[in-house]
């Protein structure tokens, strides 16, 4: 008879405790350094076995040694969670019921936390969720800068700044390994965009590719001790970044001393002879081969027997692979994980109650007072859309997700009435038989209905909102193609499916009305912003999200969350569009170049005084905060570190978090720099009335910038700016700071 499944649980994870004795032989000894254990462990491998070490036996998994009790390794995406489980060979569901699991906020609304300790929390569920579902390795964070608001996957990564973004990715980090599980920082290296992506070359200058593209990179490797690294798609100055000489070779493995495994993405490897010479260490998702036949797999062993390639480099892949395995525990058993717990759900909410960015809030519209509230219209697709199946790779399939409308039903409770409706209907649902009820008439071509259904649920919106005491529009974008996924870039910044006109026609009918916007990217919000007194950026707030969002409306939660980007105006004012050239973006004959260099962001918008629709580090708060005492403190180690001190006061009537953010303005510089560059931040919880005193350090790189030519980063002597503030754009003290040498810093 079958065993129960508790008791399958239980022997799988006990299998690993292999008993010592005198003839264990010193791999398996886990009181050993790992070096030493893969030292003994190495010789021991045939050549069959280490090939099968290198690449793939399956969409996400690597054979192991089970002659020596070595285990599969098990990779699984993605930054949000874990994702669902896949037939080996193929893309499709593998149909099980044991792979629900946490589904977290998006790494957009991560960032917008600006919380170190609720991004190490983050990592800590993803791994606890690993290692009860058996992956060594989760695919992620994904640290890719923001230089187009139009990159599918913007919501996928952390914004556009390297400080915010490195700071946010080492905390993640530092959760997922604390729990016995790698992560793996991607995709490296200056991949941000989806059009073309499998080929697009990327030129960029050196400069900026130190100063924005590679920080994030670099702090994963050097400060959080990343295990695992994938390579990015596209190609890097001509050369694909799955093998990549300069950037895995002389910028990771030898400037940064990582020593961990470089995986490729899914179908990145394009040649043996580069995925062997350039850095590559682990072959994962080549299509259309049988696994012996990957790059690393049968075309290696050959050309090592004909004598092409070095057994040496063979080797170092393979210690490599088995470091994740032996650094993890993998091999001498991890301690248990554990699933969908409330300690996970109650992350998930934490994280969310604090993602969320109040953008505007005239007349004080927020919260809602339901003493003063009988009626309320919820609008929108988004008010119901589930959205963690969506988005490609890093996609959750939820244990639960609470959408906005539950969770306002579920904090109204019988205090009022809420009604819903449509108001815009993405197409996807509409072939998919969802009833329109507009009476469309099959003579009509399908625009002319198309055009019919949108005004039909645009007038029932409208009535709602003028029966309504308040009206909720709850829209922004979705996971469908050309929007937040995986695959595609949007087509522009504007809402789509009319939504720009749904809103204005609904604030016309009922002043009254709140937008909350769902989206991973910035969304254009012209010409129907000045009508709407509160806007909320929601971003996907994951599983909790509807509770979370409910929580802020109604003032239960006071929101601290902060834009890790510009929102522009239009797009023409965003630095890759700027030009209109096709070479910025997306490309001219399969390159992209940067021309803008550094000026990414809000380095672009301060330095060429555009006025954004919300700048970079806005997020509106239901109280208020002041900042007063501002010391620049030299901090003993290097004459480049600082430490910035002020206090914050909170001046209203609520308890709230802030984030005080601290900028570099170099006064006089030898090269061109920035106007001015997120250096520190911290977050601060304060009580009605408190005051504290903040001490924020910042690196001795704050003063620095990228020497291309001597290849190092030189804090130049001469006066600084230092501005502390609530965002990049609400500066609220300001103090000079002269460094007396020039100084070369690490
Ligand atoms: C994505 C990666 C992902 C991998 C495995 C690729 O298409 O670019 O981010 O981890 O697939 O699903």
């Amino acid at each position: 008879m079958l065993s129960s499944p508790l008791v399958r649980v239980l022997s799988l994870s006990l299998l690993p405790l292999i008993t010592m004795s005198a003839d264990t032989p010193a791999y398996l000894d886990p009181s050993l350094p790992v070096e030493q254990r893969l030292d003994d462990l190495l010789p021991r491998l045939t050549m069959a076995e280490k090939i099968a070490l290198v690449h793939a036996d399956s969409k996400f998994s690597t054979a192991g040694v089970p002659r020596l009790g070595i285990p599969k390794l098990w990779l699984s995406d993605g930054p949000h969670g874990v994702r669902e489980e896949i037939g080996p060979d193929t893309w499709d569901p593998a149909g099980r019921t044991d792979d629900f699991s946490t589904w977290l906020p998006v790494s957009m609304a991560l960032a917008s936390t600006w919380s170190e300790e609720l991004a190490e929390a983050y990592g800590g569920v993803i791994a606890a969720e690993a290692r009860q579902r058996g992956k060594v390795i989760m695919l992620g964070p994904g640290v890719n800068i923001l230089r187009t608001p139009l990159n599918g996957r913007t919501f996928e990564y952390l914004g556009e700044d390297p400080w915010l973004a490195s700071r946010l990715a080492v905390a993640d980090i530092r959760g997922i390994q604390a729990g016995q599980v790698a992560a793996c920082v991607k995709h490296f290296a200056v991949n941000n965009q989806e059009t073309e992506r499998m080929s697009i070359n990327t030129e960029v200058d050196e400069r900026t590719l130190r100063e924005l593209y590679l920080p994030a990179f670099e702090a994963a490797v050097k400060e959080a001790g990343v295990l695992s690294v994938m390579g990015a798609y596209n190609r890097f100055r001509g050369q694909f970044c799955c093998h990549n000489d300069y950037l895995l070779n002389r910028v990771l493995k030898g400037e940064w001393g990582f020593t961990g495994l470089v995986v490729s993405d899914w179908d990145g490897v394009h040649d043996t002879r580069e995925a062997v010479f350039n850095g590559l260490d682990l072959e994962m998702g080549t299509s259309n081969r049988a696994y012996d036949e990957f790059y690393l797999a049968r075309p290696f062993r050959e050309g090592i027997e004909r004598g092409e390639f070095p057994q040496a480099l063979l080797d170092d892949k393979v210690r490599r692979n088995l470091r994740v395995l032996f650094t993890t525990g993998a091999v001498d058993g991890r301690k248990p994980g554990a699933i969908n717990t409330p300690a996970h759900q109650a992350v998930a909410r934490r994280v969310a109650n604090e993602a969320i960015v109040l953008l505007k809030n005239e007349g004080a519209a927020l919260p809602l007072d339901l003493t003063r509230i009988q009626r309320i219209a919820v609008i929108g697709d988004n008010a119901t859309r589930l959205q963690a199946r969506g988005g490609w790779s890093s996609e959750i399939k939820a244990f639960y997700e609470v959408s906005l409308l539950q969770g306002l039903l579920a904090r109204v409770g019988p205090h009022a009435d809420i009604t819903f409706s449509q108001g815009y209907q993405p197409p996807q649902r509409r072939r998919s038989g969802a009833a329109d009820g507009a009476g469309v008439v099959a003579m009509e071509s399908a625009a002319a209905a198309e055009a019919r259904e949108a005004e039909a649920l645009i007038e029932r919106a409208v009535e709602a909102a003028r029966a309504a005491d308040v009206a909720i529009v709850v829209g922004g974008l979705n996971h469908d193609t050309h929007q937040d996924t995986e695959g595609s870039d949007r087509l522009g910044l504007e809402l789509p499916y009319g939504q720009a006109e749904l809103i204005a026609r609904v604030t016309a009918a009922n002043p009254r009305t709140i937008v909350v916007l769902a989206a991973g990217a910035p969304v254009a919000m012209d010409p129907w912003l000045e009508k709407v007194p509160a806007v909320v950026q929601a971003w996907y707030a994951g599983m909790e999200g509807g509770h979370a969002i409910a929580g802020v409306l109604f003032g239960d939660v006071n929101p601290s969350g902060k834009l890790p980007c510009t929102f522009p105006r239009r797009l023409s004012d965003s630095p890759a569009h700027a030009s209109g050239a096709a070479r910025q973006f997306p490309g001219e004959n399969g390159t992209v170049h940067y021309d803008e260099g550094l000026l990414v962001g809000y380095r672009w918008f301060d330095t060429k005084g555009i006025e954004p629709l919300f700048p970079f580090g806005h997020g509106l708060s239901y109280t208020s905060y002041a900042y007063s005492a501002l010391k620049i403190v030299p901090a003993a180690d290097s004459p480049a570190a600082l430490e910035v001190e002020c206090q914050v006061t909170n001046t209203g009537a609520r308890a709230g978090a802030e984030t005080v953010q601290v900028y570099v303005h170099d006064r006089v510089a030898a090269v061109a720099r920035p106007e001015q560059e997120l250096r520190g931040f911290a977050k601060v919880r304060l009580a009605a009335g408190e005051t504290q005193v903040l001490r924020i350090p910042l690196s001795p790189r704050a003063l620095a910038y990228y020497d291309e030519a001597g290849r190092r980063w030189v804090a130049e002597a001469g006066d600084f700016e230092i501005r502390v503030g609530a965002s990049s754009r609400d500066i609220r003290l300001r103090a000079e700071h002269r460094l007396a040498v020039t100084t070369v810093v690490p």
